[in-house]
């Protein structure tokens, strides 16, 4: 039966729950499907003509293109189409994502939902819940297809973008030259960028907007990481003014009404610097293509009303071409297609548990010469040493606050700011004659709230065991953690009764659900 079924019940939250290659087959899919279609050939390979499947249309946020073509697209496949309608079910009253759509799959069973929401991370979480309440029940698992979260991500308008970008190149994927332009702030399609680009093997992206408009640093950071070439201008006119010009244009509105009355103020000048002017036309290359995930401000369009029939012309074709990839979502997710899928699936494996390292302990040397100053000597407990150091003395301070706090380490006990070897360098140590052991899930804490620090085991006034601790891979469940970004679904005004999840990145923890990045002083409660 080959692999026929392999995406079944996956959920597409962001363009990385596809694989690149997963992402490739997609789009060969597509153009397998737009190019039968077209011809007005059998497409009944990708239909998946089931009375008793359900497409659950969610959006409770306005939408054309994506609702429309999705909608459209499950009635190409001859199945059940559901459009809950939010303002006048439950959900007014308060009701949780999770205890709605547990309702909904309970009277549809074999289904898949597609959402749009002001909250972020919301797919990645009924994928979690629902899940296991598939299991309970015993049933397949649904897929969840994120239709846009917040100013998070947009996976299937990348998909589209691609799909119509890698159309444009003749389906050569070995480079791409793209400008990104607009509201690069708050455009959740061009976050989605950042990962979406990767079906490219040699990405230069030029980042052209006002540093209100600017991409967050989050992103850009991520692009480089991916292995982009990137550049920043701050206007068309600037970008322009040099030679090396993208022929692939992406521009996005503006949501200025998102921001304060201060950045108002400037909404002209804003505008201006990301909007095409007549005078910029011969300043293009060759070939050159505009895209645009639409809708465009009728009053202060990006892309002016006078390139609409010009060759620069890409988004018409790029919004029909909604159609297409989203049908084949639906087949991929649905179950219907699969069988010749040959890649390699990516998913983000866990990195290991390796915050705990083993610091060799090289000599006993005597407690009384090491923790002598100002601290009471410990003959048997716990000291944790090298707490921020080289951080100003009130930063020190605070991480040792924070500790005490976090661990809630209520005991006799004692603790301060001393120097390090170096006496122009300060560390804190916290002493805790009498406690021999931490359990698992405070070493963890310890680790996530001051990484760096050393855990020394201390028996008959001597170091026995010394471990230096680092930041854990991934953070959760603890009541002193919560992401702080409001529109997430784990944030706790929310009350969607989603446990906090951080996964280390680098330097920094990200949330799992909207991928808001934080140091690691960050996360805490307080
Ligand atoms: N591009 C896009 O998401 O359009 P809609 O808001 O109309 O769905």
């Amino acid at each position: 039966m080959g692999n026929r079924g392999i995406f079944k019940g996956r959920s597409i939250a962001v363009v990385n729950d596809l694989s690149r290659d997963e992402q490739l087959y997609l789009y060969r899919k597509t153009a397998e499907l737009k190019e039968k279609y077209l011809r007005g050939e059998d497409c009944g390979e990708f239909k998946l003509n089931d009375p008793d499947f359900s497409v659950y249309l969610m959006f409770l946020e306005n939408s054309t293109r994506t609702k429309e073509s999705f909608r459209n697209a499950a009635l190409f496949h001859n199945v059940r189409m559901n459009n809950f309608d939010a303002s006048t079910s439950s959900f007014k009253k308060a009701e949780s994502f999770s205890d709605t759509v547990k309702m909904l799959y309970g009277y549809s069973r074999n289904s898949i939902f597609i959402l749009r929401t002001p909250e972020e991370g919301v797919c990645r979480a009924l994928d979690e819940e629902l899940g296991d309440y598939a299991r309970k029940l015993g049933w397949d698992k649904p897929g969840f297809i994120n239709g846009g979260d917040g100013k998070h991500e947009h996976p299937t308008q990348e998909f589209l973008d691609e799909f119509s970008f890698l159309e444009q190149k003749k389906w050569d994927n070995s480079r791409i030259h793209i400008v990104l332009t607009g509201d690069l702030y708050h455009g959740r399609t061009v976050h989605s960028k950042t990962d979406g680009l990767g079906i490219f093997k040699e990405v230069k992206v030029d980042l052209v907007a006002p540093p209100e408009l600017a991409l967050p640093d989050y992103y850009e950071d991520r692009m480089v990481r991916n292995g982009f070439q990137v550049r920043k201008f701050s206007s068309i006119e600037e970008y322009l003014n040099q030679k090396d010009v993208a022929d692939i244009w992406y521009f996005t509105r503006l949501q200025l009404e998102r921001m304060g009355d201060k950045i108002l103020d400037k909404a002209e000048t804003l505008r201006e610097s990301v909007t095409f002017q007549k005078r910029f036309m011969d300043l293009l290359p060759e070939g050159c293509r505009f895209y645009h995930p639409l809708p465009r401000h009728r009053e202060h369009p990006v892309i002016p009303s006078f390139l609409d029939r010009t060759p620069l012309n890409g988004w018409d074709e790029q919004s029909i071409n909604g159609y297409y990839t989203r049908i084949v979502e639906i087949a991929m997710v649905g179950g219907k297609i699969g069988d010749d899928f040959t890649g390699s699936h990516l998913p983000g494996a866990v990195p290991p548990e390796d915050y705990i390292v083993d610091v060799p302990v090289t000599r006993k040397s005597r407690i009384q010469d090491r923790y002598k100053v100002g601290i009471k000597p410990v003959d048997e407990g716990i000291v944790i040493d090298h707490i921020a150091v080289g951080e100003s003395i009130e930063e020190i301070w605070d991480q040792i606050n924070r500790i005490r706090h976090i661990l809630k380490l209520n005991y006799r006990s004692s603790h301060g700011v001393f120097h390090t070897s170096d006496p122009t360098r300060f560390k804190g140590i916290i002493s805790l004659p009498d406690i021999l052991t931490l359990e698992q899930k405070d070493i963890k804490k310890l680790a996530a709230v001051s990484p760096g620090c050393t855990l020394n085991f201390i028996k008959d006034q001597s170091v026995e065991r010394k471990y230096r601790l680092h930041m854990p891979p991934r953070i959760y469940n603890f009541e002193e953690i919560s992401c702080k970004n409001e529109n997430c679904i784990s944030h706790p005004l929310g009350h969607q009764h989603i446990n906090t999840l951080f996964t280390r990145e680098g330097e920094s923890f990200v949330c799992h659900y909207c991928q808001k990045k934080y140091t690691f002083k960050e996360i805490w409660n307080r």
